[in-house]
């Protein structure tokens, strides 16, 4: 065991840091940074600086940081049943699964533990559909370039990007990419041997770039004309994000199964895929599982959560707070210039510049506000749904500072 660092009440980040360099492996690119408490949107770190969080824990925090119904959900579960396995019904389980499927087009969920899981159970779910109906020629899952779908090797293999699948080859083999919102492309690439499309409404990690409204249009007729399902990946779109519960409520389409993960947990580690018949059925007993999947301490969390998404009506605050907020980031760039594109859609906004998006990162860090960097010059910002127009006014602000600073100008 390494020794050496003793990390007790009042520790600053330093040693933290040193201790977590020493003994973690080392995956992460970590802003130098311990946080120690949040509130709303704001977090504070081991030395007492206060941030505004427009992170949300990459899309988690939904709710913001310790809501009160929430914290109460979770320490009211805490005291009574953590733990079943599966081999047991629970009600928080139950409730939640109900909620979900009564809010939307599904008819069943299963739970996991995170994004990339719920991707696994996706592509199973697709496999299975088509064996189950004695086409077993019948497994590729035709994704998008640039997309993102988890780090396990199934999706993985499903994710755009070679950067992140070049290292760990070879690949799950039954995968194939078509160029993102090209409808001619998808058409040609499904076919017999296609189980299922799979696509994200808004390509998060990727960029944030949202779908052509005719490509997701397309992408369903394609699906049903070939006979394979159409799967979204609202891992990072969902549960509010976009100001519609499900994105793809803004398509005008119903896909056959959507994965969910970020914010159902409230922050609590949680996934989902919610499927409809006649897909929902075709896992059987015994061909899928998770030791962890919904348990009731993770599912009383995000049942809270989720209520408190409906009842404090975080999915219309997040459609007028992202109008708001794509309005101040088009006045701040007229001001500021270096921004080329704004993207995004609800509260899931990416903003392109002409300056290295890490440079803009660190000195917004600098200054109070966290973001991050999906690609070389994109900066995302995913504040909690419960944000406001204040919070809004200053993290622009400040990202406008840091633009400068980060183009060499007076911030
Ligand atoms: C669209 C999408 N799918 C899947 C994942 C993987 O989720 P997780 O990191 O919880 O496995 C992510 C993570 O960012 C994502 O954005």
């Amino acid at each position: 065991m390494p020794e050496g660092t003793t990390i007790g009440e009042g520790s600053t980040g330093q040693p933290i840091m040193e201790l977590a360099d020493r003994c973690l492996i080392p995956v992460y690119r970590r802003q130098r940074v311990a946080l120690a408490r949040g509130q709303g949107c704001r977090v504070w770190d081991t030395e007492g600086r206060a941030y505004l969080d427009f992170i949300a824990g990459i899309g988690v925090l939904a709710v913001g940081h310790c809501h009160p119904r929430v914290v109460h959900a979770l320490t009211r579960q805490a005291g009574q049943l953590w733990h079943t396995s599966n081999l047991f019904y629970t009600e928080p389980q139950a409730r939640l699964a109900e909620w979900l499927v009564r809010r939307s087009p599904f008819d069943r969920a299963f739970f996991c533990n995170s994004g990339a899981e719920a991707v696994e159970a996706a592509i199973k779910l697709a496999r299975r559909w088509a064996r189950e109906r004695g086409e077993s020629g019948r497994f590729e899952i035709v994704t998008a370039e640039r997309s993102f779908h988890g780090r396990t090797l199934g999706a993985l293999s499903a994710t755009g990007q070679r950067k992140y699948q070049e290292p760990f080859e070879p690949l799950v083999p039954g995968f194939r990419t078509v160029p993102f919102n090209d409808a001619a492309a998808l058409a040609g690439a499904v076919g017999p041997s296609t189980a299922a499309i799979l696509l994200e409404p808004v390509q998060g990690e990727g960029g944030v770039y949202p779908a052509d409204p005719a490509f997701l249009r397309a992408a369903r007729e394609i699906a049903d004309r070939a006979g394979a399902l159409l799967i979204l990946d609202e891992v990072q779109t969902g549960l509010g994000r976009t100001g519609r519960l499900f994105a793809f409520e803004h398509f005008g389409i119903v896909p056959d199964a959507v994965a969910l993960a970020k914010a159902l947990g409230g922050g609590t580690p949680i996934g989902a895929l919610l499927a409809r018949e006649p897909a929902a059925s075709v896992l059987q007993a015994g061909q899928h599982a998770s030791t962890f999947g919904g348990n009731p301490l993770v599912a009383a969390t995000a049942l809270a959560t989720l209520q408190v998404i409906e009842e404090e009506g975080l999915v219309g605050r997040a459609d007028a707070m992202g109008r708001y907020l794509s309005g101040k980031l088009q006045s701040m760039s007229s001001r500021t210039g270096h921004v080329r594109q704004i993207r995004g859609l609800g509260l899931m906004v990416g903003v392109e510049t002409d300056v290295p998006a890490a440079a803009v990162v660190e000195a917004a860090l600098r200054r109070g506000l966290l973001v991050n960097a999906v690609g070389p010059t994109t900066v995302r910002m995913l504040p909690p749904l419960v944000v406001g127009p204040a919070e809004i006014d200053e993290a622009v602000d400040i990202l406008g500072a840091a633009i400068l600073e980060a183009a060499g100008e007076k911030g």
